[in-house]
């Protein structure tokens, strides 16, 4: 690397550490003064006489049982009925303000947005528990993503950053802990956009409004990436010393050039990991970089280097190493903790605030020491070096260790004297937080490992302890807002995945057993022909269809209504036989034109078009003779059933001839919703509908079961036209940009991508609505509407 970028880069560190220096030395002054236990100790009793930790001291309040709190619904419910719920949530939006936002609480505008968030939370906390009391309120999944999002009018950031994170989470190696990352990631997202939301004005105009939350969601995956791709992926294990040295080498000359190389040179394994991830970074980068005002970027290297270099610095300690000092342990820690909430501001190009940046500053070790503090025992197990981890095992070799738990406190007491100048509310919230930090850790590792851990960092203190400890065991109201959010997040995303991994192996094993019973056998009373329309079907057959309609059919028919599975083969094949025999009609030359389907040559290219035709027709008749067979349910069933097929079949031709009918002409939404449910959600509904008749389910389940599958099959046809727009024909098994050729008026030919996306995304939101007023567990549904938006073929 060029001398004077590394000369520069060794001032840019030297000049951070040295404020990490000072920093240090006034804790350690204040440390080993042991001032912060008298000053606690004041603070701890004036806390006491907050009445609402007198309420909770006694035990009158005790006696109405606690739900635990990861019944988020019944959790908030009881919050409501106990009157807790205010004071749980201005502790909670309290303290995002004073860690996030860099705020001090006793400035009365800081006050007066802290009330209205308030309200606004609970608001929306009360009306989202009462709806929840039946079905389930999922205020943290993608459609109420989507909704807020079009509240803010940022529809279009959200569908980029939720294909992002989807691309992430599918790209995360094994190595890494696939729900903590993205948690990570997401956790930046919110906290740039909560950081911009409190800096817009009420006034705001509309448009500038959206346009810099837009910004936002943008910056904040920009910046939030390097979570997951910069810091875990250097710490998860997978690569190896000298890779991790190419790769922090990489980050580094970005950093100091101001720009990611255009290439990955990638000598090392994982080639393929990498090189997404560089393209990723670069984009990320290049977007953070275009939004920088330009006497800000210097700024906006040098933090980002310091960041990454202390990061580093405190990555490359080994456990077994005895000979740190106390200063080589903490400055990194005291840099990277503060850097990681510093940069915030400056990726946003936000202008420059003393205040934001003097709190932020000394904020960052005590949360750091927090945070370690909890995962002493995950950081053991892998050898990692916290203050916590040496402490424990060089402690009695090396009396001039620092004990982390007591700078903790000291850091604390620091906080709120001397940067918050006092102030009660601080004091409150920062005591809440502490003892809520312990008492979380407590009911985490169990109350041996607990106390056998207090007892060595706090051997010095038996008083200043007993009465910590006294804290730990009888305060009840010291628990946070985000923290619930935190773990509720966790569960969600592990919950997803697991329904997600058994949603695609349901699929796979429903689809090969389909694959089984497909193909027609040849018929041996019919005279040979030179071309048998038995081949020919089977032909159209054969191909990698996904077969969704049929394993649609089946997972409803058998694990929704409990069908035996040999008795529903009939209605199975004549579902693919209908839909095959809709594509054979549909690629004939009088329709799409199209050359291949299903990755093969399509019928009327291999044979022609009357023998496409007749083959069409042949299985829509095979196709009739199988719903006959329906041998073991109730005859009325299976007639009913094969009127509202013939009715079907018959709309779905409709759908056809309007698709062909409107070519070229500027369609209102409602017809091209109306041509979509014609020509494509009717099949999705028979799906639904046709094991429903056969187990007799009653009308209101009919209608829920249709209002789902209007959306789904909406949805499912904008995400075909987005594909024939933007897919490529060895993915697709089709022909891309034939609706184009064709001129026909396709959601995305109307309305152009991003509004087409828009609406696909509005239909899976009805459709999840859809789902909810179902009242039966839909999980199978839920990971099936969210394939036929994210497929890519
Ligand atoms: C294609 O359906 C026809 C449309 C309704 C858009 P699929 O995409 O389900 O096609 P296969 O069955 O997997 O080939
Ligand atoms: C066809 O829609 C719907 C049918 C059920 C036949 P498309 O014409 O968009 O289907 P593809 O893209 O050819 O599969
Ligand atoms: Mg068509
Ligand atoms: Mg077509
Ligand atoms: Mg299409």
């Amino acid at each position: 690397m060029n001398e004077t970028i590394m000369d520069d880069a060794d001032a840019w560190y030297r000049r951070a550490e040295q404020k990490a220096a000072h920093y240090f030395a006034e804790l350690h002054r204040q440390m080993t003064g042991k001032s912060y236990v008298p000053a606690l100790t004041e603070d701890i009793r004036q806390w006491k006489r907050n009445p609402i930790h007198q309420t909770v001291l006694s035990l009158m309040a005790r006696s109405a049982r606690k739900p635990d709190s990861r019944h988020y619904d019944r959790y908030i419910q009881w919050l409501k009925y106990t009157g807790k719920l205010d004071d749980y949530l201005d502790r909670s939006v309290s303290y995002i303000y004073m860690r996030d936002l860099g705020q001090a609480l006793d400035a009365p505008r800081t006050q007066q947005k802290i009330r209205k968030v308030v309200n606004e939370v609970k608001e929306k906390l009360i009306r989202s528990s009462k709806q929840g009391e039946g079905g389930q309120a999922d205020e943290l999944s993608l459609a109420s993503l989507y909704r807020w999002a079009q509240k803010e009018g940022v529809e279009d950031a959200a569908i980029w950053v939720m294909d992002k994170l989807k691309t992430v989470s599918s790209r995360l190696p094994e190595e890494m802990n696939a729900d903590h990352a993205l948690r990570k990631l997401i956790k930046i997202i919110v906290g740039v956009v909560l950081h911009v939301t409190d800096e817009l004005d009420e006034e705001e105009d509309p448009v500038e409004r959206s346009r810099r939350l837009d910004e936002a969601i943008r910056i904040g995956y920009s910046y939030g990436l390097t979570y997951p791709f910069i810091d875990d992926l250097l710490d998860c294990g997978l690569l190896d010393a000298k890779e991790k040295q190419q790769y922090s080498e990489m980050i580094r000359v970005s950093l100091l050039q101001g720009a990611v190389p255009e290439h990955c040179d990638w000598s090392g394994s994982n080639r393929e990991l990498v090189r997404y991830v560089h393209a990723e970074l670069r984009e990320a980068f290049n977007y953070i970089k275009y939004y920088q005002k330009p006497e800000r970027l210097q700024t906006f290297y040098e933090q980002s280097y310091v960041f990454f270099q202390s990061q580093d610095m405190d990555r490359s300690k080994v456990l077994t190493n005895p000979a740190y000092t106390n200063e080589e342990l903490y400055y990194p820690i005291i840099l990277k903790s503060a850097s990681s909430r510093l940069i915030v501001r400056t990726v946003l190009s936000a202008s420059e605030d003393e205040g934001f940046d003097h709190h932020t500053f000394y904020y960052g070790i005590y949360n750091q020491l927090a945070d370690d503090f909890a995962d002493v025992f995950d950081d053991m197990r892998d050898g990692a070096v916290t203050p916590y981890t040496y402490y424990l095992k060089y402690r009695d070799q090396r009396p001039d260790l620092i004990n982390p738990f007591e700078l903790y406190w000291t850091v604390t007491a620091h906080l709120i004297h001397h940067v918050y100048q006092g102030n009660s509310k601080t004091r409150d919230v920062m005591l809440d937080r502490a003892i809520n930090g312990l008492k979380r850790c407590k009911e985490r590792i169990g109350m041996d490992k607990y106390n056998e851990m207090m007892d060595i960092l706090t051997s010095g203190h038996p008083e200043f302890n007993r009465l910590i400890q006294h804290m730990v065991q009888k305060a009840d109201d010291v628990d946070f807002y985000d923290k619930l959010l935190r773990d509720r997040l966790i569960d969600v995303l592990k919950r997803n995945r697991q329904e997600k991994e058994a949603f695609y192996d349901t699929f796979e094993s429903v689809r090969e057993g389909i694959n089984h019973h497909l193909l027609i056998p040849a018929d041996t009373a019919i005279p040979p022909m030179k071309i048998s329309l038995i081949d020919a079907a089977n032909h159209s057959l054969e191909g990698d269809g996904k077969r969704l309609r049929p394993v649609l059919a089946w997972v409803m028919g058998v694990q929704v209504y409990g069908l035996p599975p040999s008795s529903l083969t009939p209605l199975i094949r004549s579902l693919e036989y209908m839909h095959t025999a809709s594509l054979i009609f549909d690629d004939l030359p009088s329709q799409d034109n199209a050359s291949m389907r299903r990755g093969k040559p399509t019928l009327h290219q291999v044979h022609d078009s009357a023998t496409a035709e007749l083959t069409g027709l042949y299985l829509i008749q095979r196709a009739t003779q199988e719903q006959a067979s329906l041998t073991d349910f109730d005859p009325k069933a299976v007639l009913s059933l094969m009127r509202y097929s013939s009715q079907k079949a018959g709309e779905m031709s409709m759908g056809q001839a309007m698709d062909l009918q409107y070519k070229g002409m500027a369609l209102t939404l409602e017809q091209l919703r109306a041509v979509s449910y014609y020509k494509t959600g009717i099949a999705f509904e028979a799906c639904l509908v046709m094991p429903a008749i056969l187990a007799q389910a009653d009308d209101t389940e009919m209608e829920r079961l249709k209002a789902f599958a209007y959306h789904a099959g909406i949805a499912f046809q904008i995400k075909d036209d987005l594909l024939d727009a933007e897919g490529d024909t060895l993915t697709l098994g089709k022909p891309a940009g034939k609706d184009t050729d064709n001129n026909i008026s396709s959601f995305v030919a109307v309305l152009g991508l991003d509004a087409a996306r828009r609406e696909m995304w509005e239909h899976y939101c009805e459709a999840m609505d859809a789902l909810s007023e179902m009242g039966r567990p839909s999980e199978f549904l839920k990971q099936l509407l969210h394939y036929m938006v994210s497929r890519d073929h």
